[in-house]
């Protein structure tokens, strides 16, 4: 038993139970559970609001799933699920509540942290958002010189960056098509260089997204930013940097101190974990580019997943299905990575928010308790849009070494504003999707290839195991509210592995090195600075580079 009263979870009877289970599954095949069992498609598929996910592709029974479902509840998920979603501070080593559920909840929800309603304050952020995104789309916020903003530009990175990128990508078809967005993250110069080169400082707005405000990515880009703007309009800075910088954050102090005025500052709370935190303050940007109603749509979405998560049973519940089933690969396959693979162009940043998502949740060593565990955690989270992916690295998919289960993503109806003459690849596209979802699932045996009359010697190269797994997931529309349900899917998919785990989802300590050694190692690079204890490597490579310079 550890502090929490609970055992380690490898030793609970539910985990000596699923590994025996796998024991006796040996080498099981997609083929063979198909043929054995007529409704497993039909059975394996949920719908959860608008999401229609069919698991049946994937190497379990109806006793693999009854076990991972003991398993969660051995491992206390559902208990932790509700502390969450009651604002218990389930973020233990920081003490924090973890509520971007309340982001999402209706206005009349009474939902705590620290004994106080979060509701009304979330609900009059959103307010303040709508009236300001309203303004800069209708032109009515203006610029310095008087001119309409036509760029917004979002400065942030991580958590503050990925989502509203991705979301921006993702609704494209509903964004107002007379604006640019730009979001602009890396520290290299050449980021913001090439975000703005062709803009006019007059026309331009800057929302400078960092919940800690302390971040030198985003500071050093945003000080950045305000020079090019006031040596474009020739001006001083006050009322300039008041109409063209607006602030996301939970620091008011370092707003006021860089010099946004703390009414241009929209607020949200430490409550909202950085990679949780799109469907707060920090989507400003988005819902200038889309507007407020359907930036509710999408909260919309992520509440009914909430829901869903909440009260179905076991067996109906998406997103513990899909982190049990992440579980079965992990723990008991010997799964190193997950592929995510959207068969949608809008979703092309979709992987690379869940891999922050993913790995900055759960690629933990050490338990709720600091003990190092001695089962695998989170997964490497990759991919690219589908058919792209077809043409590079699926190769490695179908007849690598590897085990590495899938999801793949679709949509039944291409974006409303898609020009006629396109249509038509929609079905293409998909058929994509269809086909490498069977061709990983169900191979291609050897006596098939020899039936194509293949010549023996080729019939190695040409055979397709199969026996890989995949989840298809499929709406019909990639519309503002199934982005909503989309991302909620996989936060508390995040969730419900982290419970299973044992371990902290919602801190991030594994960043925090590189920055205190890039902050020695600066004054190195710039001034030769002696770096007190530097290593031989590292010693070499600031030489190498400053000579390079020719310092
Ligand atoms: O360094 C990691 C991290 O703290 C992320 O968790 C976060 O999303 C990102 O940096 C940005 O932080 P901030 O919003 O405070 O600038």
């Amino acid at each position: 038993m550890n502090a929490e009263g609970r055992s380690r979870l490898d030793q609970l009877p539910e985990w000596t139970a699923l590994g025996k289970h796998r024991e006796q599954l040996g080498k099981v095949h997609l083929r063979e559970l198909f043929e054995r069992d007529p409704g497993r498609a039909e059975r394996y598929t949920l719908q959860v609001g608008e999401l229609h996910l069919d698991y049946s592709k994937h190497l379990v029974t109806d006793e693999t799933l009854r076990l991972l479902g003991e398993l969660a509840t051995a491992a206390g998920v559902a208990e932790l699920r509700d502390a969450m979603f009651r604002g218990e501070k389930i973020n233990i080593t920081e003490q924090r509540s973890v509520l971007h559920t309340a982001l999402r909840a209706p206005g009349s929800a009474v939902i705590k942290s620290d004994g106080e309603n979060v509701t009304p304050a979330v609900q009059s952020v959103l307010t303040k958002m709508g009236t300001f995104a309203d303004r800069v789309r209708s032109g009515d916020w203006k610029g310095h010189t008087g001119k309409r903003i036509k760029t917004v530009v979002n400065i942030g990175i991580g958590g503050s960056d990925l989502g509203p990128a991705m979301a921006f990508e993702a609704l494209r078809a509903y964004t107002h098509r007379d604006m640019q967005f730009r979001f602009v993250s890396n520290v290299d110069g050449a980021d913001l260089h090439e975000a703005v080169r062709d803009l006019d400082p007059a026309e331009t707005l800057f929302i400078i997204a960092s919940k800690t405000f302390t971040t030198i990515e985003t500071i050093t880009n945003a000080t950045s930013a305000r020079d090019w703007l006031l040596s474009g309009l020739g001006a001083e800075g006050g009322a300039a940097v008041a109409q063209h910088f607006v602030a996301l954050s939970t620091n008011a102090e370092k707003v006021t101190e860089f010099g946004i005025n703390p009414d241009n500052m929209f607020e949200f709370w430490d409550w909202v974990g950085g990679r949780y935190s799109f469907d707060s303050a920090i989507g400003l940007s988005l819902m200038v580019a889309i507007g407020h109603e359907r930036f509710r749509e999408m909260l919309a979405g992520f509440h009914l997943v909430d829901e869903h998560f909440c009260s179905a049973p076991l067996h109906e519940n998406a997103p513990l299905l899909l982190g049990l089933l992440g579980i079965w690969y992990g723990n008991f396959w010997d799964a190193q990575s997950h592929a995510v693979l959207p068969y949608s162009h809008y979703l092309s940043k979709f992987t690379a928010y869940l891999q922050q998502l993913d790995m900055e949740s759960n690629g933990k060593s050490v338990d709720r308790e600091g003990h190092r565990v001695t089962w695998q955690t989170g997964p490497v989270v990759w991919g690219t849009p589908g058919t792209n992916g077809q043409h590079a690295y699926y190769q490695l998919l179908h007849q690598g070494t590897k085990l590495i289960p899938a999801d793949l993503l679709g949509f039944a109806e291409p974006v409303a504003d898609l020009q006629p003459g396109l249509v038509p690849q929609h079905d293409l596209l998909m058929a994509n999707l269809f086909a490498q979802g069977q061709a990983l699932a169900f191979g291609k045996t050897p006596d098939e290839v020899r039936a194509e009359g293949v010549a023996e010697e080729l019939v190695p190269h040409k055979t397709f195991p199969g026996n890989r797994p995949t989840t298809t997931i499929l709406a019909k529309e990639l519309s503002p509210s199934v982005l909503g349900q989309l991302i909620a899917l996989y936060e508390h998919k995040v969730f419900v592995q982290g419970a299973v785990w044992n371990i902290d989802s919602f801190d991030q300590w594994g960043v925090e090195l590189g920055k205190v050694l890039a902050k020695r190692v600066e004054p190195a690079l710039t001034d030769g600075a002696e770096v007190p204890g530097l290593d031989a490597s590292t010693a070499g490579l600031v030489a190498k580079y400053r000579a390079l310079r020719g310092r």
